[in-house]
């Protein structure tokens, strides 16, 4: 399933983006620019983020959309 619909991002992605060390939504936005255009994806890529790596969602999910 697609996280970021402007990257072409997939759930996959981020999880293999965590198995090669990535572990913030600051990095998937340097890393993959997961968020970096309308920023819609950013909660749910949040999420994404946190279930991979055996966190709770609340730890990264702050962000909003923006429009
Ligand atoms: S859906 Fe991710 S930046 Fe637009």
């Amino acid at each position: 399933m697609y996280i970021c619909i402007c990257r072409g991002i997939t759930e996959r992605d981020i999880a293999q983006a965590v198995q090669q060390g990535v572990s913030s939504p600051e990095q998937l936005a340097e890393t993959m620019g997961v968020g970096a255009d309308c920023g819609c994806c950013l909660n749910h890529a949040c999420q994404a983020l946190a279930q991979n790596l055996g966190r709770e969602p609340s730890d990264y999910c702050t962000a909003v959309c923006p429009s």
